[in-house]
């Protein structure tokens, strides 16, 4: 008994203890300002550039300031141990971790589907799980920050990173942006968000200059980031390489210290990108932190905030409190984070992680045609044509630093030179070895299944003729430093797929790009399949699409025009220049981005936004729309086919106060068996419903009274019910 009371005693205490300690608990905030206040200007200054590790494929040697034993990765800070300040590893990023040569000895990561794959799940909790992944991954390797979060939009389709980001919608890659982020920084990693802003070419990227109309860029691009911001308060921003409107992005003051930090009032850090600092004066203009700074001694000459910002800061340029400010920034994410307090890391279990990745690409792997040709009938012994896209070998990847290589290496990798700068060295075909010809015999143990490998249009025809079904394979290697001058596939795929389809016009296409394409021979085909690139278990998820033992579900999230004519810049500037030469790109269209552009100039595109079809079908009823300070929609999906599967209806704006004005205000993806049916309530940011005014200040988002019309669609080209709602006028947030 009087154990029993000690014990309660003894608990009661501990409670009591724990309880003033939670009281008493600093805010990240007051401990960064506090650790700040015992540093030395040496080890203020420390802190705020990174060193990129030895990376020889692009010719970086190991820089002596990073001390023997630290794992090698895009950045390193060192830490400092007599205030307890971990040293800061940071590590390329949203497709996995990445490990361009740095660690020989590292046994490889998950390479995960591309982040246009998660945009086309459009499934915001597998964006976080793969996120949680990524991040545990980075733990084990000893990296506390995470590379990853681009959501840039995808304003070009000839862009060569598009597969790096969501889609062309600001919510919805804002939406999907966050939730990488919270997944990554649940494992205590500190995330990035990414490309800020308007790196949305890679032309000339250093030397580009993005013009766009502010008020627009607040209603697009920089809704993406607003939005992420808010849902994930990633712990810090990677500042893009291109000017805006004129000022580089790394110091850019307008959108550094007036919109995110002033208006938005953001509490992390912003660090640039790799070579994106030619200037020390950026640390005046909100750049907190110059990432690997060996980058911008090849690319401007010389190092920024190392001696030529102490001599700032000596002459009185620099004031005490803004390098105050970048060190309280950068220590205010170590704390609001957890990456000072990190235990022993969290089991790594790689079968999982395969798992997801698989799960990533079943849900992101979009049908975009089925005239009655898939699934394919799997208890039949058909002779099956695969024709080219190395499927005896892998799937391919995006190029550039977020290329992952997997556990046991790529199945192959072909260098294929002409791109430009830094990244130039790496422009590789990449393939991830899952085959979807070994996948396929897997599944189809009836069929008789022969490989050819597209090598010439006269050869794979003779495969398509001897053939009850073709499936035939296109890929292109998109990445970092190049953008694609047009929409057609590489090395005479359209025309090997024509031969194929005239040979035999049951022909089913797969796609793996990381953009839209032109498709010449699209009317021959009977189906078509968008898998993007589908990562280390896309062979499983396409051979399981394709027999129908996975149902898809993927939906575009970016519109795949008929051709180039039909986007705002049907030429390219600086396309045709040397690499260097300064270009200024002007994204006239301003927020009408993609589907929004397609929608106000009438344009019917090949294939459009939220496109995705099935193997079963969904009905919509019961729509109803309220309107006041935003709209409120609700509706009931019923799959009405034979088969489960999952829909993703959409909530488009389609006209504000008689202007005609597309936006995706809300979507969901439901999962449904045969029959049954869920009732959707989607509630509009009402951001989506407003202008972004800027004449006053800095500006606030205006809805004008009057009647707004919504649509419940399956994609922004396909409608299916109308309603209207009355919204009241106000001004609103900033
Ligand atoms: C890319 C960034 C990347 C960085 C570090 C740059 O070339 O633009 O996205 O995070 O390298 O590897």
């Amino acid at each position: 008994m009087q154990e029993i009371r000690h014990l309660s005693l003894a608990c009661l205490l501990t409670i009591a203890l724990i309880g003033a300690a939670q009281g008493q608990t600093p805010s990240p905030d007051a401990r960064a300002s506090e650790t700040e206040q015992k540093m030395t200007d040496d080890e203020r200054f420390s802190l705020i550039v990174s060193l990129i590790g030895a990376v020889p494929s692009i010719g970086v040697p190991r820089d002596q300031r990073i001390p023997a034993g630290v794992n090698m990765s895009a950045g390193y800070t060192p830490g400092i141990p007599r205030l307890g300040v971990p040293a800061l590893q940071s590590s390329d990023a949203s497709m996995g971790v990445t490990n361009p040569g740095y660690r020989p000895d590292d046994k490889g990561a998950t390479a995960f589907p591309a982040s246009i794959v998660v945009g086309s799940s459009f499934n915001p909790q597998l964006a976080r799980e793969g996120g949680v992944a990524i991040g545990r991954e980075a733990r084990m390797r000893g990296f506390n920050i995470m590379l990853a979060g681009g959501i840039n939009l995808a304003r070009d389709v000839r862009n060569g990173r598009n597969f790096e980001y969501y889609g062309e919608d600001p919510f919805h890659s804002g939406v999907l942006g966050a939730e990488q982020v919270n997944g990554i920084q649940s494992q205590q990693v500190i995330s990035t968000l990414k490309h800020y802003t308007l790196n949305n070419n890679e032309t000339n990227r250093h030397w580009l200059d993005a013009i766009v109309d502010p008020n627009a860029h607040r209603e697009s691009d920089l809704l993406a980031f607003q939005i992420a911001i808010e849902r994930s308060e990633p712990g810090a921003i990677m500042s893009g390489y291109n000017k805006i409107n004129g000022d580089y992005a790394s110091g850019n003051h307008h959108l550094l210290n007036e919109v995110l930090k002033g208006a938005w009032g953001y509490k992390g850090y912003v660090m640039s990108d790799w070579g994106a600092v030619p200037e020390w004066e950026y640390a005046l203009n909100g750049l907190d932190q110059e990432s690997g700074i060996q980058m911008d001694v090849r690319q401007w000459g010389a190092e920024a905030f190392t001696d030529r910002l102490r001599a700032a800061y000596a002459a009185g340029k620099l004031p005490k409190a803004r390098l105050s400010d970048m060190v309280r920034r950068i220590l205010r994410s170590v704390y609001a984070v957890g990456i000072d307090t990190w235990g022993p890391a969290p089991a790594v279990d790689m079968a999982r992680h395969n798992d997801i990745a698989l799960a990533i690409a079943r849900q992101g792997i979009v049908l975009l045609k089925n005239d009655g040709a898939l699934p394919l009938a799997t208890n039949r012994p058909l002779k099956i044509g695969v024709v080219g896209g190395y499927a005896q070998l892998g799937v391919p990847t995006g190029t550039g630093s977020g290329a992952v290589l997997p556990a046991g290496g790529y199945a192959g990798s072909v260098n294929i030179g002409g791109a430009h700068g830094a990244m130039g060295a790496t422009r590789n075909l990449y393939l991830l070895p899952s085959s979807p010809l070994a996948e396929l015999k897997q599944l189809l143990p009836q069929a008789q299944i022969e490989f050819d490998g597209g090598y010439t249009p006269a050869e794979s025809a003779l495969l398509a003729r001897r053939s009850d079904v073709v499936i035939a394979f296109g890929i292109r290697v998109e990445g970092e430093a190049f953008d694609l001058p047009d929409l057609s596939l590489p090395w005479g795929q359209d025309a090997v797929i024509d031969a194929v389809a005239m040979a035999n016009p049951n022909t089913i296409v797969v796609l793996e790009t990381g953009n839209p394409v032109s498709m010449p021979w699209r009317d021959k085909v009977k189906a078509i399949v968008q898998a993007w690139y589908p990562g280390q278990a896309g062979g499983q998820a396409i051979a399981e699409v394709l027999t129908g033992k996975v149902n898809p579900s993927g939906r575009l999230p970016i519109a795949f025009p008929e051709s180039l004519a039909q986007t705002p810049r049907p030429e390219l500037p600086g396309i045709e220049t040397p690499w260097g030469t300064p270009t200024t790109i002007r994204y006239d269209e301003g927020a009408e981005v993609g589907y929004r552009w397609y929608a106000q100039k009438n344009h019917k595109p090949l294939y459009a936004f939220g496109h995705g079809l099935s193997y079963t079908s969904f009905d919509y009823k019961d729509f109803k729309v309220s309107g006041g300070e935003t709209v409120t929609a609700t509706f009931t999906v019923t799959n009405t086919g034979k088969v489960a599967g999952a829909d993703v209806p959409q909530i488009y704006l389609t006209d504000a106060t008689g202007e005609r004005r597309m936006r995706l205000l809300g979507f969901e993806r439901v999962e449904l068996v045969p029959g049954a049916s869920k009732t959707v309530t989607v509630k509009a940011d009402p951001r989506l419903l407003a202008r972004f005014d800027g004449q006053n200040g800095l500006g606030q988002w205006r809805i004008t009274e009057g009647t707004y019309r919504v649509a419940l669609g399956k994609s922004a080209g396909e409608l299916a019910l109308t309603a209207e709602a009355p919204l009241t006028a106000r001004v609103f947030g900033k």
